[in-house]
């Protein structure tokens, strides 16, 4: 059984989504971890029996200290896979080489448009036709990793920020579980860079819609 930890800092609703999908995903959410110790994901988590921490990253001088007490909670989990969902700190290359290939991270856009912030108003600021979301490993590069899966819709007339982000937010949830779940089955990795699927190298994202 592949063993998941999620690191989230608010919401949780794409943990939640991963709290439904394990039974039948193959695979088990062995922590969950938090930056914010207030974070409604810890407390669902806990009630649905998954070990949770926090680790408020005010609680260190610097990002390298905050890193290291993640690494500890983390590693004594003894994960397979590390899941970024919604977990909102810049993370240093020492802590994503720590993890490589085998840390996942959901963006909602679709990569390589509009990495970082705001993306639901970037991308009607920039008047494109389809929207989304993508799940990558993660790389030094923010939001820059090899992209393994996306979901995509369009925009329509009329949408604000909040629109998109609205129905989205469904799409993200069963994109996330879908694409665990085919990682726990073995068939997606990282070689040289890039993402293979069953031995071959992905062209493209998959698409979970
Ligand atoms: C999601 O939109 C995710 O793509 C982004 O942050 C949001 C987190 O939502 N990185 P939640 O905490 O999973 O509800």
């Amino acid at each position: 059984m592949m063993r998941v930890v999620v690191l989230i800092s608010g919401r949780g609703s794409n943990l939640q989504a991963l709290i439904d999908a394990w039974q039948s995903g193959g695979f088990s959410i062995v922590g969950v971890v938090s930056n914010n110790a207030n974070a409604a994901g810890l407390q669902f988590a806990a009630g649905a029996g998954i070990t949770t921490a926090a680790v408020p990253h005010l609680d260190h001088v610097d990002r390298e200290g905050f890193e290291r007490a993640l690494i500890k909670v983390i590693d004594r989990w003894q994960p397979d896979l590390i899941v970024l969902a919604g977990f909102m700190r810049i993370l240093t290359g020492k802590f994503v080489g720590h993890y490589a290939g085998r840390m996942i991270n959901i963006h909602p856009s679709l990569l390589p448009d509009f990495p970082g912030l705001n993306t639901h108003e970037r991308a009607l600021q920039a008047a494109v036709q389809w929207h989304g979301a993508s799940v990558h490993y993660v790389t030094d590069e923010l939001d820059g990793g090899p992209v393994i899966s996306q979901t995509r819709m369009s925009i329509e007339v009329d949408d604000q920020a909040k629109d998109l982000a609205a129905r989205l937010l469904p799409r993200e949830h069963r994109l996330l579980a879908a694409t665990v779940t085919e990682i726990a089955r073995g068939s997606i990795g990282l070689k040289n860079g890039r993402v293979i699927l069953n031995g071959e190298y992905l062209e493209k994202p998959l698409v979970f819609d």
